[in-house]
């Protein structure tokens, strides 16, 4: 034994840990706004998993006494209420944290060589947080959970060949009911959150493995000094760790006032219907996902039936999903940032997030023949962005990315 170690670290890694991980772990220097929003991520994760476990202390997962014991939860649970809320806002929160975290990568091309693996786990992180906050959705038993569930899940039910079985499989039934809420319970209290807690774990590893890409774009391993620390480095302990409170303290305020004065957002965070028991003998005169999980309900609801079988738009729907993994391999531009790329990339990039943020809010609305026609014609700027990917990142004149990073 190194007698020179204290001792936890004759038995464990914990200075090398703390020193590798922290107070060693050299971080471009110019981080700006964008780069809140991984470490926002893990707190709203956290604040998820307390909340949770709070939660599911007085929830019945059970068809006949689910809704009550969310309304009990409300009204007779000690500060229920709270909790509660700050669960239900918490989902939605995550989201618009997630979709400013991918977002940056787009701006900073930080899907890019050598962070391939770091978007890759992102993505998986992704498409289990949407099965999490649906799964989570359907607990509260109310009309929406019900009608939602019965609409998404059915969608199973058009694969070819296997569809019906894999549907009653799916269930547990032949309709959705007690089953369906006791499997959704466990999925989303046990296996998901474990799940979600590893890839989070396996995606920092991956960022501290080949370090942060930043704002320029530049990659500050290719500049050491003579002790080998990059020059365009920091240590992230104490210099980010303070500065990460910054955004805490701002996006708590933010989220604070969510939860005390607008916790339903009108319907954008817990919607209308979802106050009302389920009732498998009245269907809601319109049902639709929450919001972030629009977009990819407008690619559904865009795609018509063929033979009768909605299976072409379930395609479609995973397909839009999926495609964001092949990002890394589509852009073929020789630098990461924006800042430094050609104007295609940038009115490209535009229209993609117009294109996003259209097919989001077209989830929400009724189908009428008008927006079924917006619904494709955005669908198609959608995947129209990641199939001439290829090209317009090889067209145009990028800015010659200098050789250090920048600052304003
Ligand atoms: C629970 C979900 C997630 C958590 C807790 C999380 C956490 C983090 C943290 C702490 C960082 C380093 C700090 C930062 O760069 O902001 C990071 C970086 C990164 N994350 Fe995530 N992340 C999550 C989901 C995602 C998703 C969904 C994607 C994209 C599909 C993604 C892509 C990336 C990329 C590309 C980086 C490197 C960025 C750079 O160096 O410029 N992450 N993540």
């Amino acid at each position: 034994m190194d007698n020179n170690k204290s001792w936890i670290d004759q038995r464990f890694p914990l200075t090398k840990v703390w020193n590798e991980h922290l107070a060693e772990y050299y971080t471009p220097r110019n981080f700006n706004f964008w780069y809140f929003f991984g470490s926002l991520a893990m707190l709203v994760l956290v604040m998820q998993i307390v909340t949770g476990i709070f939660l599911t202390m007085h929830f019945k997962p059970d068809a006949a006494n689910a809704f009550a014991s969310v309304e009990y939860i409300m009204r007779d649970v000690d500060w229920g209420w709270l909790i509660r809320y700050l669960h239900s806002t918490g989902a939605s929160a995550f989201f618009i944290v997630i979709y400013l975290h991918m977002y940056r990568g787009l701006l900073y091309g930080s899907y890019k060589a050598p962070r391939e693996l770091i978007w890759i786990l992102g993505m998986v992180l992704y498409i289990a947080l949407m099965a999490e906050a649906f799964m989570g959705y359907v607990l509260p038993w109310g009309q929406m959970s019900y009608w939602g569930a019965q609409v998404i899940i059915s969608l199973f039910g058009s694969v070819p060949f296997i569809g019906p079985e894999l549907l009653t499989w799916i269930l547990g039934d032949y309709a959705v009911g007690d089953p369906a809420l006791n499997r959704f319970f466990s999925l989303h209290v046990i296996a998901l959150p474990l799940i979600l807690v590893v890839l989070v774990f396996l995606h920092i590893v991956a960022l501290h493995t080949v370090g942060s890409n930043n704002p320029d774009g530049v990659e500050i391993k290719k500049n050491k000094d003579k002790d080998g620390i990059p020059k365009d480095g920091i240590p992230f302990h104490p210099y980010y760790s303070v500065k990460d409170i910054v955004g805490v303290v701002v996006f708590l305020m933010l989220f604070s006032a969510a939860v005390f004065f607008a916790p339903a957002m009108n319907g954008y965070f817990l919607e209308h219907a979802n106050f009302i028991e389920a009732n498998p003998l009245k269907t809601p005169d319109h049902i639709a996902p929450l919001w972030y999980l629009t977009p990819f309900y407008s690619v559904l609801r865009a795609i018509p039936p063929m033979f009768g079988s909605q299976f072409p738009g379930v395609v479609g729907m995973f397909a839009a999903l999926l495609i964001l993994l092949a990002l890394p391999w589509l852009d073929r531009s020789k630098v990461k940032s924006i800042r430094y790329r050609s104007w295609p990339y940038k009115v490209a990039l535009g229209i993609f997030v117009v294109s996003f943020i259209v097919l989001g809010w077209l989830g929400m609305q009724p189908v009428t023949e008008l927006n079924a026609l917006l619904a494709r014609i955005f669908t198609a700027a959608y995947f129209g962005f990641f199939i001439l990917m290829p090209w317009f990142t090889s067209i145009g004149k990028t800015k010659e990315v200098p050789a250090r990073v920048t600052e304003k």
